[in-house]
């Protein structure tokens, strides 16, 4: 056989291959380079769940459950109406459509889903916290959020749920009278914060912080779900054919070509949730003039002066288990307007878009990456990408089958 003949062969073995591929699967537009990309976006690429070892009930099927009671719970917030699950609704996928989140007051920051959060490393856009249990006692003093105090906080959950928070924790300490106090509250609640001895401080951030560690445990079980794309991948590398609830469409194939090729979205939105956790610039407009929101810029100030992180004294963890923190970067200037970047699941249902819900439609997000306007502060890291229209619109038609 000469090299030619060969060569024709070769060439007219592979086309039938692909031809009858397509007939069969009709996935022959994905070539197995491609493929691989794909799955390492799919389910099929989700690790186990990460342990933290900074929570010792962080797989405890009790914590789980009085968890779930207290993400619930409106007791633990100043007018008795606000839980978790006012800003985090499980049917939507655990955020609330609103450009701010409404509890006691307004928030200057978009609500985040919450699906796949036991992943993560760092929490809120700007990652100023470094664990799950820690994230989660923040809102609960926040002033526009639970607007309540932690001394409150204690009482309610120890009056509220006495055996299940002993069976978890152990005998729970009587705590005496004590007005609304904490050192983050208003000038009434800091003094009062002040007068207490430093035990019964002690006292109540142990139950603070245990209160945090069971909400943790529960939203370590929000697992992402599957979707349309998934399912094809799924279908497409186990050589099956993609039932009815598992094609994608030519137009949706290529706009996965393009978030992971002209497009560059891999880059950063990568892996099964569609992030790489960490924060970039990517020149999205702010909401005040001049820009008011330093993203982590601001945030290693308040990891250094937070005492409920993985190195603190209520973290349950061996320091050398706390290497994230300990080795962040740190820059400020580098960090400069940068916020963590989201997972896509769902995305296509939960506009408005971006940190402070300042980009209200997917085409109006495609558009912004295709154009990448200068940053407000610091440096954009994106560069404009000139797709044409019909790319556009196949990223699109992509980003809603995830
Ligand atoms: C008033 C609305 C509101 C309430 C109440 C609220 N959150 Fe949030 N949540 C938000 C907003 C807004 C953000 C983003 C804030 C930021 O980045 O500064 C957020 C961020 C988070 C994150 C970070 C997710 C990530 O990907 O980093 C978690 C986890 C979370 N909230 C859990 C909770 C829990 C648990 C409670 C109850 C103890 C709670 N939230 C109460 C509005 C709320
Ligand atoms: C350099 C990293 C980077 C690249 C490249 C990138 N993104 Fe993003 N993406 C982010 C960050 C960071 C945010 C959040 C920015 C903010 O809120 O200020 C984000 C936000 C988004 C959001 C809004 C998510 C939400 O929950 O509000 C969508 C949608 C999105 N990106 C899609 C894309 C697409 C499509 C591409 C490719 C055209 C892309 N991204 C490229 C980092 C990146």
């Amino acid at each position: 056989m000469t090299r030619r003949y060969f060569a024709v062969t070769l060439v007219a073995v592979i086309i039938s291959v692909a031809v009858a591929g397509t007939l069969l699967f009709g996935n022959a537009s994905l070539s197995d380079a491609e493929l691989k990309v794909a799955r390492s976006l799919s389910l099929a690429s989700l690790p186990k769940i990460p342990p933290d070892p900074s929570n010792v009930v962080a797989d405890n099927a009790d914590a789980v459950q009085l968890g779930a009671l207290l993400f619930d719970d409106t007791g633990m917030s100043a007018n008795g109406l606000v839980s978790c699950a006012t800003c985090h609704l499980e049917n939507r996928q655990f955020q609330d459509d609103l450009q701010f989140s409404r509890g006691i007051g307004t928030t200057d920051r978009r609500s985040m889903p919450l699906r796949g959060v036991g992943y993560q490393t760092w929490f809120f856009w700007d990652g100023r916290k470094d664990s799950l249990w820690s994230q989660a006692i923040g809102p609960l003093e926040n002033a526009v959020e639970h607007g309540f105090t932690r001394s409150q906080v204690a009482k309610h959950v120890l009056a509220t749920y006495p055996d299940e928070y002993t069976r978890l924790f152990g005998p729970a300490p009587k705590l005496a009278e004590i007005p609304p106090a904490s050192p983050l509250g208003n000038q009434m609640q800091q003094a009062n914060w002040q007068q207490l001895s430093e035990p019964t401080r002690d006292e109540i951030n142990r139950i603070f912080v245990n209160t945090g560690k069971s909400i943790a445990a529960f939203e370590r079980t929000l697992v992402p779900l599957e979707n349309r794309f998934d399912r094809y991948i799924n279908a497409v590398s186990s050589g099956q054919e993609p039932g009815e609830d598992a094609t994608l469409s030519k137009q949706e194939i290529n706009g996965f070509k393009v978030f992971a090729g002209k497009g560059s979205c891999i880059d950063c939105h990568s892996g099964a949730r569609l992030t790489d956790d960490f924060f970039h610039n990517t020149g999205v407009p702010d909401p005040n003039n001049p820009p008011s929101d330093r993203g982590r810029a601001t945030a290693f100030a308040e990891l250094d002066a937070d005492p409920f992180t993985c190195l603190g004294r209520y973290s349950d963890a061996a320091p050398d288990s706390c290497l994230d923190l300990q080795f962040m970067a740190r820059e400020v200037d580098l960090f400069d307007r940068t916020f963590k970047s989201p997972g896509l699941r769902g995305i296509a249902e939960r506009p408005p878009f971006m940190h402070a819900g300042q980009i209200e439609t997917l085409e109006q997000v495609i558009e912004h990456y295709n154009n990448a306007p200068p940053a407000p502060l610091g440096h954009s890291e994106i560069v404009p990408l000139g797709l044409s229209n019909r790319e556009k619109a196949d990223l699109l038609a992509f980003l809603r089958t995830l």
